[in-house]
């Protein structure tokens, strides 16, 4: 990549949107000076059965509860109040698919389906409290599969499509799904991706489901199994029924999404129904200003909270029309996403760093090929913005009048937390910094030792105090919730990223302090890659790390370590690379991998990943005190020392 982390801050500002600051900054005040007011007033987003006795419980740290005993359900507010209005017959999704069909459906169709699949999973005796799967492409029954749940209490984690059998069994043990919700194949990039065969393994893998249910999407022929297997649109097929909503405490889950972190295993982030359907709703408002005719078009998939969040949730409570579009962004050519905004007349759009990166490089002409007028705002999320991605998406794309609002928030978060707040006013945008805390957010930069940092210094960045759309907790595991997020630094949130503040109180993102890398923006643990290798029968050991790529902002490298008598050629590499596909998902695949004698450890056991990276993309020498917190500089060179000589054999 052109720049890195560390100069990000210093490029010269040459371009930038001048809006009046307006009323942010008294805004924000007043949310950290009087938060009961605040948030009394703006919970009113949603509409409640009855309202809540306390703003805010944090009588049990960090276990904070907004809205405490308040009543409401997620669906009734994002699609029965809206059929009270004009909106009845708006369109709440306007579907794309790879091949270029479309489907448009209304609040009152979207209504009509969910409640046809919430019954359907009534009959099949879920209720309040019980869990599903959904594991399906970027489609619409994808949204009523979520919503259908959520009418009925019934709690789903939605597992990414580019996971394997092993990380969707995984899921559906740790939450115990009782359901998974399919499709017979997903379109992407021409290719058909057979997503009931990798089910039918997960089932096999998983004692907890019962039922699977399956979506017709394709031509794809798949095996139905007796008894257990249903078709989606047989069991949905009365579309006239009525199911009434349950009445969700605030604080009872909504949903499950899995994430991960410096271990092995993937966290399963939990969260409400009140405080996250008011913090989503109120920061897509506060961040883009979206108007009631707009087109939304949030280009990210529904496997991520992403999508969860700015797909699924806050457009359809704010009653927005949303673009989704099942397929790859480059194909079948290089302008789809032009063509979709064009076409569709989107006024905002939200993307990744990453997708931004790789439509550059196709150059100009695609989108000159298109009228792109539509657009208003242009979002991006995921990874920290590269300059020069920046100025391309505000000048080619957005012909220098639309504000790029750079979102950084976190699986975690529930939603943006800080970002430009285009309804209140930001000032000046600054190409790589995500500007300003959203309202309620009360950021702070720490050294290791937890001190407060002033501006200028690069740190950790830590939350001093809960907000709507903190998660609630990690799903069975109360003591890894207050231990990842708690501990390093008492009292306040924190999960691993660098940042810096500038003189002028913007915030600049500076990437993740921990094992954790962004692979084109999806968060994966170098641990997680390490035991799905070592769990293949060759492997003795292997260090994961990410080396800088410019499109994907880093690529997964590993080094690897064989067992005594294996053959360390080309066709292992090829093994190893099929094995973790078919088990874990492309997604984990490695770019690189490289057979090495020994890696570094420290005196510990800790495998030195940082040190490993270093040495392999040359940034040795250098300042080593750094690289790694656990080990001394001693063992560190000692470390570079091994990986030279392995080198230079
Ligand atoms: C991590 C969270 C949030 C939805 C998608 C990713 C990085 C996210 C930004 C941004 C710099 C960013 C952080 C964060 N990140 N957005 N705008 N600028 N970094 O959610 O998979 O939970 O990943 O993504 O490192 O911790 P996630």
């Amino acid at each position: 990549m052109a720049e890195t982390n560390e100069n990000r801050s210093s490029l010269p500002v040459d371009e930038y949107i001048s809006h009046h600051r307006g009323n942010y900054e008294a805004f924000h005040k007043m949310s950290l000076e009087k938060p009961d007011e605040f948030w009394n007033e703006h919970a009113n987003i949603i509409d409640w059965y009855s309202k809540w006795d306390k703003v805010l419980d944090d009588s049990n740290p960090p276990f904070f509860r907004w809205f405490t005993n308040g009543k409401l359900n997620v669906t009734y507010n994002a699609l029965d109040r809206h059929l009270k209005s004009h909106r009845r017959n708006k369109a709440a999704f306007i579907w794309v698919g790879e091949s270029g069909k479309e489907k448009i459906v209304t609040y009152h169709g979207l209504l009509k389906r969910v409640n046809a699949f919430a019954k359907a999973l009534q009959d099949a005796g879920l209720k309040k409290g019980d869990k599903i799967a959904i594991y399906m492409p970027m489609i619409i029954e994808a949204t009523v599969a979520m919503l259908g749940a959520a009418r009925i209490g019934v709690a789903f984690t939605l597992v990414f499509s580019g996971f394997g059998a092993n990380a969707l069994a995984d899921r559906i043990t740790d939450c115990g799904a009782k359901i998974v919700v399919t499709a017979d194949g997903a379109n992407r990039g021409g290719k058909l991706i057979d997503l009931k065969k990798i089910v039918d393994e997960a089932v096999e893998l998983a004692s907890t489901v019962e039922e699977v249910i399956v979506v017709r999407n394709t031509e794809n022929k798949v095996e139905m199994v007796e008894g257990r297997d249903y078709w989606y649109h047989e069991i949905t097929a009365d579309q006239n029924v009525f199911v009434e909503p349950e009445r969700m405490d605030s604080n009872d889950a909504l949903f499950i999404l899995y994430t991960s972190g410096t271990t092995g295993k993937p966290k399963g982030v939990v969260h409400g129904n009140g405080g996250y359907s008011v913090w989503v709703a109120n920061t897509l408002k506060w961040a883009f200003n979206p108007q009631e005719d707009d087109r939304w078009w949030c280009a990210a998939d529904i496997g991520w909270v992403t999508g969860h969040s700015y797909i699924v949730f806050a457009p359809l409570l704010l009653g927005l029309t949303s673009v989704i579009y099942e397929g790859a962004i480059n194909y079948p050519e290089p302008d789809r996403m032009w063509d979709i905004i064009e076409r569709y007349g989107v006024n905002l759009l939200y993307t990744s760093p990453t997708a931004i990166r790789m439509l550059m490089r196709y150059g100009d002409l695609y989108p000159a090929k298109h009228d792109l007028d539509s657009l208003r705002v242009l979002g991006t999320v995921g990874e920290p913005i590269n300059p020069a991605a920046w100025q391309w998406y505000f000048k080619t794309i957005g012909k220098s009048r639309c504000p790029i609002v750079d979102t950084y928030w976190q699986t975690e978060t529930g939603g943006f937390i800080i970002s430009p707040a285009t309804q209140l006013g930001v000032g000046s945008l600054k190409p790589g910094s995500a500007t300003f805390p959203m309202p309620g957010i009360d950021p702070v930069i720490l050294d290791e030792a937890g001190k407060e940092l002033g501006d200028n210094t690069k740190g950790f960045i830590a939350i001093k105090r809960p907000w709507p759309g903190l998660m609630l907790g990690l799903n069975n595991d109360p003591e890894r919730y207050k231990s990842v997020y708690f501990s390093k630094f008492p009292g306040k949130y924190y999960n691993g990223d660098y940042a810096m503040r500038d003189s002028d109180g913007y915030y600049w993102l500076l990437g993740r302090a921990d094992e954790v890398i962004k692979v084109s923006g999806h968060r994966i643990g170098t641990i997680e890659i390490e035991d799905a290798l070592v769990s293949m029968k060759e492997v003795a050991e292997s260090a994961v790390f990410g080396k800088p790529d410019a499109v994907k902002g880093e690529a997964v490298v590993a080094f690897v370590i064989t067992k005594e008598g294996v053959t360390a050629d080309k066709a292992l590499i090829e093994k190893l690379k099929k094995g973790i596909r078919e088990t874990m998902g492309p997604i984990l695949v490695p770019d690189e991998i490289h057979f090495v004698k020994a890696v570094p450890k420290t005196r510990s056991g800790k495998i030195m990943r940082r040190v490993v990276k270093a040495v392999y993309t040359g940034q040795i020498p250098g300042d080593v005190s750094t690289l790694e917190n656990e080990a001394s500089v001693a063992e560190i060179q000692e470390a570079i020392n091994i990986l030279r000589k392995q080198s230079e054999k």
